[in-house]
Protein backbone atom coordinates (compact mmCIF):
# COMPACT_ATOMS: atom_id res chain seq x y z
CA UNK A 1 0.00 0.00 0.00
CA UNK A 2 1.19 3.39 -0.76
CA UNK A 3 2.14 5.13 2.51
CA UNK A 4 1.75 8.95 1.34
CA UNK A 5 -0.53 10.50 -1.36
CA UNK A 6 1.82 11.82 -4.33
CA UNK A 7 0.10 14.25 -7.32
CA UNK A 8 2.17 16.23 -9.25
CA UNK A 9 -0.19 17.08 -12.33
CA UNK A 10 -1.44 20.68 -12.74
CA UNK A 11 -5.27 19.87 -14.54
CA UNK A 12 -7.95 18.60 -12.98
CA UNK A 13 -8.30 15.80 -15.30
CA UNK A 14 -4.92 14.83 -14.84
CA UNK A 15 -4.42 15.29 -10.84
CA UNK A 16 -7.78 12.70 -11.28
CA UNK A 17 -5.72 10.03 -13.25
CA UNK A 18 -2.47 10.36 -10.71
CA UNK A 19 -5.78 9.87 -7.89
CA UNK A 20 -7.31 7.15 -8.74
CA UNK A 21 -4.64 4.45 -9.26
CA UNK A 22 -3.81 5.35 -5.59
CA UNK A 23 -7.21 5.20 -4.16
CA UNK A 24 -7.60 1.56 -5.67
CA UNK A 25 -4.04 0.04 -3.98
CA UNK A 26 -5.12 1.63 -0.96
CA UNK A 27 -8.52 0.08 -1.16
CA UNK A 28 -7.84 -2.95 -3.55
CA UNK A 29 -7.10 -5.75 0.31
CA UNK A 30 -9.34 -4.18 2.56
CA UNK A 31 -12.70 -5.20 2.81
CA UNK A 32 -14.18 -2.73 5.33
CA UNK A 33 -16.27 -0.06 3.50
CA UNK A 34 -15.88 2.08 6.71
CA UNK A 35 -11.96 2.16 6.43
CA UNK A 36 -12.00 2.55 2.77
CA UNK A 37 -14.46 5.54 3.26
CA UNK A 38 -12.38 7.35 5.50
CA UNK A 39 -9.10 6.73 2.96
CA UNK A 40 -10.96 7.95 0.12
CA UNK A 41 -12.52 10.98 2.08
CA UNK A 42 -8.73 11.99 3.31
CA UNK A 43 -7.24 11.12 -0.51
CA UNK A 44 -9.60 13.45 -2.13
CA UNK A 45 -9.72 15.94 -0.04
CA UNK A 46 -6.02 16.03 0.53
CA UNK A 47 -5.62 15.76 -3.45
CA UNK A 48 -7.86 19.02 -3.85
CA UNK A 49 -8.37 20.54 -0.81
CA UNK A 50 -12.40 21.13 -0.88
CA UNK A 51 -14.46 22.76 2.14
CA UNK A 52 -15.81 19.49 2.90
CA UNK A 53 -15.46 15.91 1.53
CA UNK A 54 -17.21 12.41 3.07
CA UNK A 55 -19.47 9.71 2.63
CA UNK A 56 -23.38 9.84 4.24
CA UNK A 57 -24.53 5.83 4.25
CA UNK A 58 -27.88 4.24 3.92
CA UNK A 59 -28.86 3.76 8.11
CA UNK A 60 -32.50 2.53 6.71
CA UNK A 61 -35.06 2.99 3.69
CA UNK A 62 -35.62 6.66 4.73
CA UNK A 63 -32.40 7.57 6.57
CA UNK A 64 -28.85 8.29 5.24
CA UNK A 65 -26.36 9.06 8.35
CA UNK A 66 -22.90 10.74 8.38
CA UNK A 67 -20.29 8.90 7.58
CA UNK A 68 -16.07 9.46 7.23
CA UNK A 69 -15.42 12.76 5.99
CA UNK A 70 -13.28 15.27 6.45
CA UNK A 71 -13.87 19.14 7.05
CA UNK A 72 -16.04 20.76 9.74
CA UNK A 73 -18.87 19.28 11.37
CA UNK A 74 -21.94 18.39 9.19
CA UNK A 75 -25.49 17.34 9.37
CA UNK A 76 -25.95 13.58 10.99
CA UNK A 77 -29.25 12.26 9.33
CA UNK A 78 -30.67 13.11 5.47
CA UNK A 79 -33.95 12.10 4.94
CA UNK A 80 -34.65 10.35 1.69
CA UNK A 81 -35.26 12.90 -1.18
CA UNK A 82 -33.87 15.99 1.01
CA UNK A 83 -31.36 18.27 0.07
CA UNK A 84 -28.57 17.28 -2.81
CA UNK A 85 -27.62 13.89 -0.84
CA UNK A 86 -31.16 12.56 -0.66
CA UNK A 87 -31.64 13.49 -3.86
CA UNK A 88 -28.66 11.63 -5.12
CA UNK A 89 -29.78 8.60 -3.57
CA UNK A 90 -33.75 8.68 -4.70
CA UNK A 91 -32.99 9.25 -8.48
CA UNK A 92 -29.89 6.98 -8.04
CA UNK A 93 -28.02 9.90 -10.28
CA UNK A 94 -25.15 12.00 -9.27
CA UNK A 95 -25.80 15.96 -8.80
CA UNK A 96 -23.86 18.08 -9.79
CA UNK A 97 -25.01 21.91 -8.19
CA UNK A 98 -23.37 25.00 -9.66
CA UNK A 99 -25.26 27.37 -6.97
CA UNK A 100 -26.14 25.29 -3.46
CA UNK A 101 -28.69 28.80 -3.29
CA UNK A 102 -30.99 28.05 -6.21
CA UNK A 103 -31.01 24.15 -5.20
CA UNK A 104 -34.74 23.70 -4.02
CA UNK A 105 -34.30 22.18 -0.34
CA UNK A 106 -30.48 22.46 -0.48
CA UNK A 107 -29.91 21.57 3.40
CA UNK A 108 -27.34 24.14 4.37
CA UNK A 109 -24.74 22.23 6.92
CA UNK A 110 -22.55 24.83 6.08
CA UNK A 111 -23.36 28.62 5.29
CA UNK A 112 -19.69 28.50 3.78
CA UNK A 113 -20.80 25.79 0.87
CA UNK A 114 -21.66 27.47 -2.27
CA UNK A 115 -21.19 24.42 -4.80
CA UNK A 116 -21.94 20.79 -4.13
CA UNK A 117 -21.25 17.49 -6.13
CA UNK A 118 -23.18 14.22 -5.10
CA UNK A 119 -22.58 10.77 -6.48
CA UNK A 120 -24.21 7.62 -5.44
CA UNK A 121 -21.58 4.55 -4.25
CA UNK A 122 -23.55 1.18 -4.98
CA UNK A 123 -22.97 -2.50 -3.41
CA UNK A 124 -22.16 -5.45 -5.98
CA UNK A 125 -26.06 -5.52 -6.87
CA UNK A 126 -26.44 -2.30 -8.03
CA UNK A 127 -28.17 -0.69 -4.91
CA UNK A 128 -27.03 2.19 -3.44
CA UNK A 129 -25.30 2.27 0.23
CA UNK A 130 -24.05 5.61 0.13
CA UNK A 131 -23.52 8.81 -1.40
CA UNK A 132 -19.78 10.92 -1.72
CA UNK A 133 -20.78 14.24 -0.79
CA UNK A 134 -18.76 17.14 -1.92
CA UNK A 135 -18.92 20.68 -1.00
CA UNK A 136 -16.92 23.78 -2.29
CA UNK A 137 -16.57 27.65 -0.61
CA UNK A 138 -16.45 28.30 -4.23
CA UNK A 139 -19.30 28.71 -6.88
CA UNK A 140 -19.42 26.50 -10.05
CA UNK A 141 -16.52 24.46 -8.62
CA UNK A 142 -17.75 20.87 -10.40
CA UNK A 143 -18.07 19.74 -14.08
CA UNK A 144 -18.62 16.99 -16.11
CA UNK A 145 -14.92 16.11 -15.49
CA UNK A 146 -15.44 15.65 -11.42
CA UNK A 147 -18.98 13.64 -12.13
CA UNK A 148 -16.54 11.57 -14.69
CA UNK A 149 -14.02 10.66 -12.27
CA UNK A 150 -15.80 11.11 -8.99
CA UNK A 151 -18.15 8.39 -10.24
CA UNK A 152 -14.77 6.02 -11.35
CA UNK A 153 -14.01 6.65 -7.70
CA UNK A 154 -17.30 5.51 -6.38
CA UNK A 155 -17.07 2.50 -8.45
CA UNK A 156 -13.68 1.36 -6.71
CA UNK A 157 -15.86 1.35 -3.22
CA UNK A 158 -18.26 -1.15 -4.44
CA UNK A 159 -16.08 -4.00 -3.57
CA UNK A 160 -16.84 -3.29 -0.12
CA UNK A 161 -19.68 -4.30 -0.43
CA UNK A 162 -21.34 -7.48 -0.79
N1 LIG B 1 -25.67 20.11 1.55
C1 LIG B 1 -25.98 18.72 1.64
C2 LIG B 1 -25.97 18.25 3.05
C3 LIG B 1 -24.73 17.64 3.50
S1 LIG B 1 -23.51 18.69 3.82
O1 LIG B 1 -23.43 19.90 3.16
C4 LIG B 1 -22.11 18.06 4.35
C5 LIG B 1 -27.32 18.38 0.99
O2 LIG B 1 -28.10 19.27 0.64
O3 LIG B 1 -27.58 17.21 0.82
Amino acid sequence: MAEELIITATTKAEQYAQLLPQIQSVIADEPDPIANMANTAAMLHQAFRWWWVGFYRVADAHTLVLGPFQGPLACTRIRKGRGVCGTAWQEDQTQVVPDVDQFPGHIACSSASRSEIVVPVHDTHGTVVAVLDIDSDQLNAFDETDRHWLEQIAQLLRHGHS
